[in-house]
């Protein structure tokens, strides 16, 4: 495996995305949501660097997809335990690559009436996305290569690594996911 992204730049680039976000939601009531399971490691350090009042939620979003091939995706809001109505919630998720995953979980917060629905993700993967929006609030543009660490999983392994790396094709067997 190859390290993309050390300790030390993640944190560099999530203090950066923290003060954008500190600076866009200062004085506004805001929920930040995470989506399961791989922005948790995110969402910790996020939220520790948001000096402002907010609630943290979490939602989880599975899909069973292979490689290449874009599975169901499972989405299950019953984490949810207070209400978004007219608050201002930032999904956070790990990483955007084809965007179906937000693409899909937008319209879904929407019908519980909050006051607006932006992103943030750590990741976006350069050249895959296959939806018509883009994530509001990036820390980090990597390229096509599959990632793990730092929350993101292959096979639900190596979500503990402190930094990104990258996996070498030998290093997965057939299918991701
Ligand atoms: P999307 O719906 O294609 O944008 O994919 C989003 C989800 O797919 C992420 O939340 C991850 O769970 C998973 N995913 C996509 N690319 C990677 C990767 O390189 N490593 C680990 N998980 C990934
Ligand atoms: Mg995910």
């Amino acid at each position: 495996m190859k390290v993309l992204l050390t300790e030390d730049q993640l944190r560099k680039g999530i203090a950066q995305m923290a003060e954008k976000l500190r600076q866009h939601y200062a004085g506004r009531p805001l929920t930040v949501i995470g989506v399961m399971i791989g922005s948790i490691v995110l969402l910790a350090d996020l939220v520790r660097l948001l000096d402002i009042p907010l609630r943290v939620e979490l939602i989880l979003a599975r899909c069973c997809r292979g490689a290449n091939r874009p599975g169901p995706l499972v989405v299950n809001f019953d984490l949810l335990s207070s209400d978004v109505r007219d608050r201002d919630v930032l999904l956070v998720d790990d990483i955007f690559d084809t965007g179906n995953t937000i693409w899909e979980l937008i319209p879904q917060l929407d019908e519980l009436g909050p006051a607006s629905v932006r992103t943030a993700v750590l990741l976006r993967k350069q050249g895959r996305c296959q939806v018509p929006v883009q994530p509001d609030f990036v820390a980090f543009d990597i390229p096509d290569a599959f990632v793990v660490g730092y929350g993101l999983d292959y096979r639900d392994m190596y979500r503990n690594l402190p930094y990104i790396a990258a996996l070498e094709p030998h290093e997965m067997s057939g299918e991701i996911g």
